[in-house]
C-alpha cells in the first residue's frame, strides 16, 4: 500500500465484532480474562488498548518501521528513548534542539551523569570534531526549528554507525510523508504527534517508530513500567488526524512556497528562510532527502524586533500562539515565546525572526493578511 492508503487502512481494518469502520475508542481500563492468564492480548490498558495499539500500527507503517509506541506527549516519548543512557554516555544534539529536548537533555539527563555536546549538524566537520568515544545516540532534527536548516540525515547515519552510535530524527517538522528517516538510515523516529500527525490543535502525543526488535523491547518495558501512555481519546484523535495528512501537507506545502516566494520580495523583510527558496542553503539537500519543503516559513523583519513585534500582533487570519503543524495558520515570535526560555542553549534566535506554521486556508486571504501586516512596520 501506498502512503495516502496506509494513513487510511494501517491497523484500521472494520472491527471484527461489530464492523465498524472507524476504530472503537476502547475506554476500558482492565479486560476480562477467561481464566487466569488468558486473555484477548489485553490486561490493562497502561500496558496495552486496543485504539493504542491501531495507532501504533498505522504510525509505524506511515514511518516503514517494524515497531511503533505511542506516547502522552512528544517529550514522554524522548524522555523514554533517552533513558536508554546510562551514566557515561554522551549524546551530540543539534545546536538548534526544540528547546523541550535541550532541557530534558541539560537539566533531566545531565545531573544523572549523562554528558552532551551541542553541534550545528549541517557541518559534518564539526560534528567529527565534536564526536567523543563514549558519543552513544546523535539527535538530528531536520527542517530545525526556527531557522529552518536542513540536516543531512543519511550522512549523520553513516558516521555514527561507523562508531557504534544510535541515530535519532525528530521527525515532527517534516512528517513521514516528506520525508522517512529510517529509510535514509536513521535508528529511530520521535514525534511530537500533537503538530502535523493530529493536525488539528486538540491533541498532545508522541511517537517512536523503530526497526530494531530488541530496542523496541526494552522501549516498551519501559513505556508500560513508566507509564507516560497516551489515553484512548488521544490515540483516535491522532488515528483521525493522520487520514488527511497527505492533503493536508500538500495544500501546507503550496501555501507555503507561494508565502516564502512573497516575503522574499518585500521590502519589509531582510531574510526568509524556506527550504523551497533555491536560495535556502538546504536546497539541494532537502530536494534530495525530502518530497516537499513543509508548511514552516520563518522570516526576519528588517526592522529588528520592534517590526517583528508588531507584525506578528497584527495579523488577523495567522493567530499569534506557539505550537505548530495544524490546519490554522500561526504566528509567533521564538526570540520572546518558543525560545525564551531555553536557559543555557546555544541557539541564539535573532530578535527580528517571526515564525509562521501555514496552515490550509486560501492562499489569497493568507496573503492579504500578511500584506496588511507587513503594511504597518514599511
Ligand atoms: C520538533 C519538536 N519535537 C518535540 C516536541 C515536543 O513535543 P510535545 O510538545 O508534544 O511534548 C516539539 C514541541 O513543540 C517539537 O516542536
Amino acid at each position: 500500500m501506498r502512503f495516502e492508503t496506509r494513513a487510511i487502512h494501517a491497523g484500521q481494518e472494520p472491527d471484527p465484532l461489530t464492523g465498524a469502520v472507524v476504530p472503537p475508542v476502547h475506554f476500558s481500563t482492565t479486560f476480562a480474562q477467561d481464566a487466569v492468564g488468558e486473555h484477548k492480548g489485553y490486561e490493562y490498558a497502561r500496558s496495552g488498548n486496543p485504539t493504542r495499539s491501531a495507532l501504533e500500527t498505522c504510525l509505524a507503517a506511515l514511518e516503514g518501521a517494524a515497531h511503533g509506541l505511542a506516547f502522552s506527549s512528544g517529550l514522554a516519548a524522548s524522555d523514554c528513548l533517552l533513558r536508554q543512557l546510562t551514566a557515561g554516555d554522551h549524546v551530540l544534539l543539534s545546536d538548534d534542539a526544540y528547546g523541550g529536548t535541550y532541557r530534558l537533555v541539560a537539566k533531566v539527563l545531565a545531573p544523572t551523569g549523562i554528558t552532551f555536546s551541542t553541534v550545528d549538524l549541517t557541518d559534518l566537520k564539526a560534528v567529527r570534531q565534536a564526536w567523543q568515544d563514549t558519543t552513544r545516540l546523535v539527535w538530528i532534527e531536520t527542517p530545525t526549528n526556527p531557522t529552518l536548516r536542513i540536516v543531512d540525515i543519511a550522512a549523520i547515519a553513516e558516521e555514527a554507525h561507523r562508531r557504534g552510535a544510535l541515530c535519532v530524527v525528530d521527525n515532527t517538522f517534516a512528517t513521514p510523508y516528506l520525508q522517512q528517516p529510517i529509510a535514509l538510515g536513521a535508528d529511530v523516529v520521535v514525534h511530537s504527534s500533537t503538530k502535523y500527525l493530529g493536525g488539528h490543535s486538540d491533541v498532545v502525543g508522541g511517537f517512536l517508530a523503530l526497526n530494531d526488535d530488541e530496542l523496541s523491547e526494552r522501549l516498551g518495558f519501559l513505556q508500560n513500567a513508566a507509564g507516560a501512555v497516551p489515553g484512548p481519546l488521544d490515540c483516535y484523535l491522532v488515528l483521525r488526524g493522520v487520514k488527511t495528512l497527505a492533503v493536508r501537507m500538500d495544500r501546507q506545502c503550496a501555501n507555503a512556497m507561494e508565502i516564502a516566494e512573497y516575503l522574499d520580495t518585500h521590502a519589509a523583510v531582510s531574510q526568509v528562510m524556506y527550504p523551497g527558496l533555491a536560495t535556502h542553503p538546504g536546497h539541494a539537500l532537502a530536494d534530495h532527502q525530502m518530497w516537499g519543503f513543509g508548511g514552516m516559513v520563518s522570516f526576519i523583519t528588517a526592522g529588528g524586533e520592534p517590526a517583528a513585534l508588531k507584525v506578528a500582533a497584527s495579523t488577523r487570519l495567522f493567530t499569534l500562539a506557539e505550537s505548530l503543524g495544524a490546519v490554522e495558520s500561526l504566528i509567533e515570535h521564538p526570540a520572546r515565546m518558543t525560545h525564551a526560555s531555553v536557559e543555557g542553549s546555544p541557539l541564539a534566535v535573532d530578535p527580528g525572526l517571526i515564525r509562521l506554521s501555514v496552515g490550509i486556508e486560501n492562499i489569497s486571504d493568507l496573503l492579504e493578511d500578511l500584506e496588511a501586516a507587513l503594511a504597518t512596520v514599511a
